[in-house]
């Protein structure tokens, strides 16, 4: 029986000689990730569910946040805000705070203003078209597939990590700088659309299992390596973020003084804060904004 990765190094032998995907490349394909899947699924809190609200949840969580951290992070927040009119009628603070530990808190907000959009223009469903998904504030082309995907189990193309590593490794390993482009026709060919929910579901495990045993990212144009984490300025809003949410409005000097920054740091990271409407200041005080 096919499995990797022996099964993907035969695909990618067929390829190279045929140079297109066929029905027999394509069902070998498909029963090799399958084959995969079964022995090795990875049990996955949203993958017990359909509730289309939770998988948008999900998604949006795991756009730039490791399945580890998710997972607990999950459990809490469906906890806290069980259906979309209650993420919908939270307060931006409550969010924000369960949210601390996964980073990135915009995403919480565009997160907690799609909860409202869907609630007060769709009737509080979940569109379940990538088209009405990608208006909702958060949610990119990827996101908006992935929510059509595993919510509605409709098909849609989907790049994201650990597929770009599957398509790679199979179809450009000869190739130094992939680009998603290059990808796209192939997973488009390949797409299971009788599944696409278990399609995607069985590669992203076999990504997973690649990435653990090759290096395979830097072959992808997308590989970006992220400036360290403790030095940039998104390490100080996060934590100015989460100081506010723990102990309440502060002045900047409060700021400075409690997180160990400069006041120009402080201000620089502040102004970005305020910008974006995830903090307010109201005479020198700066707090999380009411609804
Ligand atoms: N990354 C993005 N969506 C995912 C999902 N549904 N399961 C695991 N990893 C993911």
């Amino acid at each position: 029986m096919d499995t990797l990765p022996g099964g993907l190094e035969r695909i990618r032998e067929s390829y190279r000689k045929k140079k297109n995907i066929d029905a027999t490349i394509k069902k070998k394909f498909l029963s090799c990730i399958y084959n995969f899947y079964d022995s090795n699924y990875r049990h996955l809190p949203w993958r017990n569910t359909d509730n289309p609200y939770h998988i948008l949840v999900s998604e949006v969580m795991l756009q730039q946040t490791q399945v580890n951290r998710v997972i607990e992070k999950y459990s809490v927040f469906i906890k806290k805000f069980p259906t979309i009119e209650a993420l919908a009628q939270g307060s931006l603070h409550d969010v924000l705070a369960v949210w601390q530990g996964l980073g990135y808190n915009r995403r919480a907000k565009y997160l907690w203003q799609a909860a409202q959009i869907i609630v007060s223009q769709y009737n509080g469903k979940v569109p379940d078209s990538q088209h009405e998904l990608q208006k909702l504030p958060g949610l990119g082309k990827a996101t908006a597939a992935s929510v059509t995907i595993f919510a509605f189990n409709k098909p849609a193309i989907y790049i994201e990590t650990n597929v770009r590593t599957v398509y790679i490794y199979s179809f450009f390993a000869d190739n130094e700088k992939v680009s998603d482009t290059m990808i796209e026709p192939l997973v488009k060919v390949t797409l299971d659309t009788a599944d696409p929910r278990k399609f995607y579901n069985a590669l992203m495990d076999c990504g997973t299992y690649i990435k653990q045993h090759y290096n395979f990212s830097r072959h992808s144009l997308h590989y970006t390596v992220q400036t360290p984490y403790s030095t940039s300025l998104r390490k100080v809003r996060g934590d100015i973020v989460r100081y506010i949410v723990n102990n309440g409005a502060a002045n900047s000097t409060m700021l400075a003084q409690n997180l160990g920054y400069t006041s120009e740091k402080i201000q620089e990271a502040l102004t970005a804060l305020c910008r974006e409407n995830m903090v307010c200041e109201d005479n020198g005080v700066y707090m999380i904004p009411g609804r």
